[in-house]
């Protein structure tokens, strides 16, 4: 009997299509898999799972799949697998880097400038019939020529961030657990900034690119916040809970930052209540990677790591497999 194969949501087409190829492929329906017990439930029926992040494959779910072999996360970052379990139990996981920079690079820009020039904030009172005369002090934002960016994680999307900020003028800083090589750093003009409350108190705009962690669990909590200056905006594309979301919500509505674009949120899809209705903040339903070629570069390169491991593929050959 042929492999099986569960996609736990729809995906791009020709990445199942790709999968029918070599598999049977059961695709579940939006957000059924977000629940551990639907994954308990389904999972001994399966060689290999492709989920997505915001399914949590826990220990209690990968002891539960006695047949499983391989975890292809529909993502780069994999905090929502139990990578430890994984590892008892044998099983490879694979994430999916290097596809995604280009459009969460684009996407972290386009929320800086959302934000910095108060795009959000003006269409609403477009919208409100507010705009009845050219107004010399109406919407005055922040330039990014010329303002600091504090990039906080010089991984692939950081650095791809700090490339475009750099054409677009921007001085550009950044805290990492390691430095980047001397060549990035000076292609990049980039200042390295070991300690993370000097980066924030020296920057305009601070935007978020590190993995979710232990350590990395509300980097940005109130103590952090109080350093910036009432016109620093943050922007996070990483992950949710790096930012300490309730201190975040009080510092936008106090005005001692100037303001956020958010993308990913602590408690997803839940957002804080005190954001939504918070001064100069842009809110998106973790969007960043999403342009139709880079989520089927995604589901193509978790795919291709799925047919690798049933194919029995040597695993040095796979190159997106993070463990074993
Ligand atoms: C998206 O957030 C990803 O990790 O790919």
């Amino acid at each position: 009997m042929s492999q099986r194969v569960l996609v736990t949501e729809p995906i791009i087409p020709s990445v199942i299509d790709k999968l029918e190829s070599h598999f049977q492929v059961d695709v579940g329906e939006r957000g059924t898999y977000n629940d551990e017990e639907a994954l308990i439930e389904a999972i001994p029926r399966y060689e290999a799972i492709l989920p997505m992040l915001s399914n949590p494959i826990t220990e209690q779910v990968i002891e539960a799949g006695e047949n499983l072999k391989i975890i292809a996360n529909h993502a780069v970052g994999y905090n929502n697998i139990d990578l430890e379990a994984a590892d008892k139990h044998n099983v490879y996981v694979a994430n999916t880097p290097g596809v995604l920079t280009d459009s969460c690079a684009e996407f972290t820009i386009g929320l800086m400038l959302a934000v910095s020039r108060r795009f959000f904030e003006a269409q609403r009172y477009l919208l409100n019939g507010k705009f009845n005369n050219w107004e010399p002090l109406g919407f005055l934002g922040k330039e990014l020529n010329g303002s600091t960016l504090g990039i906080v994680g010089m991984g692939r999307i950081g650095t791809g961030v700090a490339r475009r900020a750099k054409a677009l003028g921007m001085d550009i800083q950044y805290h990492n657990r390691n430095r980047v090589d001397k060549e990035t750093e000076q292609q990049l003009d980039a200042t390295y900034c070991q300690e993370l409350k000097t980066l924030i108190q020296d920057s305009d705009i601070i935007s978020l690119h590190c993995p979710l962690t232990d350590e990395t669990h509300h980097l940005i909590d109130e103590g952090a916040l109080s350093l910036m200056d009432d016109d620093t905006i943050l922007i996070n594309t990483s992950r949710g809970p790096v930012v300490e979301e309730a201190a975040l919500a009080e510092a936008l509505h106090n005005e001692t930052i100037g303001g956020a674009g958010l993308d990913v949120f602590e408690h997803e899809p839940d957002v804080h209540p005190r954001l939504q209705d918070a001064p100069n903040c842009l809110l998106t339903p973790h969007i960043a990677s999403a342009s139709y070629q880079t989520r089927e570069a995604i589901g193509m390169l978790a795919a291709n790591a799925i047919i690798g491991i049933l194919q029995n593929q040597p695993a040095s050959e796979i190159p997106n497999l993070i463990q074993p």
